[in-house]
């Protein structure tokens, strides 16, 4: 399979995403991308694995010498189940985004959308707020919200359904809940609006996001995860007010880099025409 004159330096370490069905990931273009930039003999592969074939999949990965995975929807849970070891970031998120096998046969699971959450603001220059209004309860929300919470915000959560809420904060071990209605009201003592709802994704509800902002105070900082589209009707809203903005690719972007770093031995940097490629494919 590797032979000479593809691979000229030998065998390459070898990484790949996993997911079902799998249909689109930029996790390669990112791996791949960062391999030819820094010259490293890596592979990173598309695999998509059905979930009754997850674990025996996993294992023939592992025996066929890769050094790890990215695992996306629907196999986070799973892969927290099958793991060895769980980094501190996949507990409080109660996901694993990321397999490391390790040369002694176990395997590390971590999870690194909070922290590439995090990283993404520190990219854009916003300093750590203070008071973040986190929308949403779901999988990318917790990691979101238990990032916040650890570096020391103080978060508030809105949810369409408030019991999700109300379990993510019991989870987390913090978070004030109110009730979906209600969030545009506590704008005005927010520094940091992060929307993790899928609510302007492409082909996603409508929603009244100039309506909703008109309470925000100058200073706040509206953050959207969704990248696909990249100008998101929620940051066009505050854009239209005047408000700082952060988009989601940074946070797809920084979430890769510390499997990248695990796998292939160098921290990766964000550079402006990675992010040119990512936005030709978005
Ligand atoms: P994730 O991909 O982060 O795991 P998910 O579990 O698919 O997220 O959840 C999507 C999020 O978008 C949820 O918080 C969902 O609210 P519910 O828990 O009430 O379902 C939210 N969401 C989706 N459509 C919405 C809408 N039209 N209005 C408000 N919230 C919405």
């Amino acid at each position: 399979l590797f032979t000479k004159d593809l691979y000229p330096q030998g065998r390459p370490v070898l990484a790949a995403v996993t997911g079902w069905p799998l249909t689109y990931t930029r996790s390669p273009i990112l791996h791949n991308g960062w391999c030819a930039h820094y010259g490293i003999n890596g592979l990173y592969l598309r695999l998509p694995l059905k979930p009754e074939n997850f674990e025996r999949g996993v294992r023939a990965l592992q025996a066929l010498g890769f050094a790890g995975l990215n695992v996306t929807i629907p196999h986070k849970e799973a892969a927290y189940a099958l793991v060895d070891r769980h980094t501190h970031d996949a507990r409080r998120a109660g996901a694993v985004n990321t397999l490391v096998f390790e040369a002694d046969g176990s395997i590390e699971g971590g999870c690194t959308d909070g922290i590439g959450y995090l990283d993404s603001l520190r990219e854009a220059g916003v300093t750590l707020p203070r008071r973040a209004l986190v929308l949403g309860a779901g999988g990318a929300a917790r990691a979101v919200c238990a990032a916040l919470l650890d570096a020391g915000c103080r978060v508030t959560l809105a949810n369409r359904t408030k019991a999700r809420a109300e379990a993510l904060s019991a989870a987390l071990g913090g978070g004030h809940v109110i009730d979906w209605q209600d969030w545009p009201d506590h704008l005005a003592e927010a520094e940091l609006l992060t929307n993790t709802t899928s609510l302007g994704m492409t082909g996603q509800d409508v929603f009244d996001w100039a309506g909703s902002l008109t309470k925000a105070a100058g200073s706040l900082v509206v953050s959207d995860i969704v990248y696909v589209p990249l100008e998101t009707p929620l940051l066009a809203a505050a854009q239209a007010r005047g408000l700082a903005t952060v988009d989601g690719l940074g946070m797809l972007i920084h979430q890769a880099r510390p499997g990248f770093e695990a796998w292939f031995g160098r921290r990766p940097e964000v550079t402006p025409g990675l992010r040119a490629r990512l936005i030709e494919t978005l």
